[in-house]
C-alpha cells in the first residue's frame, strides 16, 4: 500500500506473543510490511558470547516467511532493566565489551535486518533525567553509563561506525523520544547529528519516537522539528519509529483522564490525530526521504500504555479496528 516500510511492533512474549497468537500474526501479515521487535531485539537479549537469541530468530524467521521485512531496535539504550552485567556494572574492559555487543548483533543479524535504531535516546529529557540535573547549556546529552564510561558522546560514533563495518547494507538510524516538540531536545538533536556528521559517523536517518499525546506536541512543532532535521542534511531519511496517541493526558492541568474507553468520543480525537500525523508526513518528507511509520503494538491491551490507563493503538482489546485505523488508511490512500 504504501512505498515506503509500513511497521509495527510485535512482541515475542507475554499475552500478545506473535509467534502463538493466529489473530495478531492475520493481522500483523495482512495490514503491515515490517515489523520492529517491542524488547526481544535490545541488549539484554542476547549471549554476550554467542549473540545467541532464539526468539529474535524464531521472529525474524516468521518476518522473512510473511515477507515483512525487519527493522532492528536497538543496538544500543541506556535502561538497566534492559542491559547486559557489563553494562549494570562497568568495569575496565567496557569499551571492548560495547564494541563487541554491537558487532556481535550487527553482525548476527547481517542480511536479516533492513535497518537498525544504532543508538537510542542519547539526548538528555527532563522527564525521564534518571537523577542527572540539566546538563549545562549547550550540552545536551543524556549521562548514561555509555557516556560517562567514554565521557562524552563519541560512543555514539563509535556505534554507527562498528554497525556498519559489520552490517554495510542496513541503514542506521539516531533513534529518541520527545524530539517532536521543537524544544531544548530537538535543538539537542540538531546538535548531535551535526556532530555526527562531523565525526563522519555512518548515519542514514534520524527516528521520531512519536509516543504524543492527544494535544501534544503540536502539528506545528512536529512539522518543524521534522523539518530541521530534512534542511541539516540532503539526505538522511526521516522514521517515525514508535508511533502511538494516548486518549488520555496526565499531565494537563487539571488532568484529563477517562478510565474506560467503550466506544468513547476520544477515539475520534484519536482517529484525526493519525490522520494529521501521517498526512504531515506525507507533506514535510520528500518521498525519497521517508523511512517509514512504525505503530508501537498492535492492539490496545499490548500497548505499554495499556495500564495507565489508555489506548492508543489501532485495534481494540477485541481485536477489532478502532477509528484510529480507519485514519490511519485515509491518510495513507490520500498520501499515494
Ligand atoms: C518499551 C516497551 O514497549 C515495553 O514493553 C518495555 O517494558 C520498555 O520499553 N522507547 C523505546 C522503546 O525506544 O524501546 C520502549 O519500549 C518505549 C520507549
Amino acid at each position: 500500500m504504501t512505498n515506503f516500510p509500513l511497521g509495527v511492533a510485535v512482541a515475542v512474549d507475554g499475552n500478545a506473543n506473535l509467534l502463538s497468537n493466529q489473530q495478531r500474526q492475520t493481522i500483523v501479515s495482512g495490514n503491515f510490511s515490517q515489523i520492529s521487535a517491542e524488547n526481544q531485539m535490545k541488549m539484554s537479549y542476547y549471549n554476550e558470547s554467542t549473540f545467541a537469541n532464539p526468539l529474535a530468530d524464531q521472529m525474524i524467521s516468521w518476518a522473512k516467511t510473511n515477507n515483512l521485512s525487519v527493522h532492528g531496535h536497538a543496538l544500543v539504550w541506556h535502561p538497566d532493566y534492559q542491559q547486559p552485567s557489563w553494562a549494570k556494572n562497568p568495569g575496565s574492559d567496557f569499551k571492548t565489551k560495547f564494541i563487541n555487543h554491537v558487532r556481535g548483533v550487527a553482525t548476527k543479524h547481517k542480511g536479516q535486518v533492513v535497518s537498525w535504531d544504532v543508538v537510542n535516546e542519547a539526548l538528555y529529557d527532563p522527564a525521564d533525567a534518571g537523577g542527572q540535573s540539566a546538563p549545562p547549556q549547550a550540552e545536551y546529552y543524556r549521562h548514561s553509563v555509555f557516556h560517562n564510561q567514554y565521557n562524552g558522546p563519541s560512543y555514539i560514533v563509535e556505534a554507527f561506525k562498528t554497525a556498519r563495518q559489520a552490517d554495510p547494507t542496513a541503514e542506521l538510524y539516531y533513534n529518541d523520544f520527545n524530539t517532536e516538540e521543537n524544544g531544548n531536545k530537538t535543538t539537542g538533536l540538531v546538535n548531535l547529528i551535526t556532530y555526527l556528521k562531523q565525526q563522519q559517523a555512518p548515519i542514514d536517518g534520524v527516528g521520531f519516537q512519536m509516543h504524543v499525546l492527544p494535544d501534544w506536541a503540536s502539528m506545528a512543532s512536529i512539522e518543524a522539528s521534522w523539518q530541521k532535521i530534512i534542511n541539516l542534511d540532503p539526505r538522511l531519511k526521516i522514521k517515525l519509529t514508535e508511533l502511538d496517541v494516548r486518549v488520555n493526558n496526565k499531565y494537563s492541568n487539571p488532568p484529563k483522564v477517562i478510565s474506560s474507553c467503550n466506544n468513547c468520543p476520544e477515539l475520534q480525537q484519536q482517529k484525526q490525530r493519525y490522520k494529521d500525523i501521517i498526512a504531515a508526513y506525507y507533506r514535510i518528507v520528500p518521498a525519497d526521504r521517508r523511512g517509514g511509520i512504525t505503530i508501537w503494538g498492535i492492539a490496545d491491551p499490548d500497548s505499554w500504555f495499556a495500564s495507565d490507563p489508555d489506548w492508543p493503538l489501532l485495534w481494540n482489546a477485541s481485536l477489532q479496528p478502532k477509528p484510529a485505523f480507519d485514519g490511519v488508511k485515509e491518510a495513507l490512500q490520500a498520501g499515494q
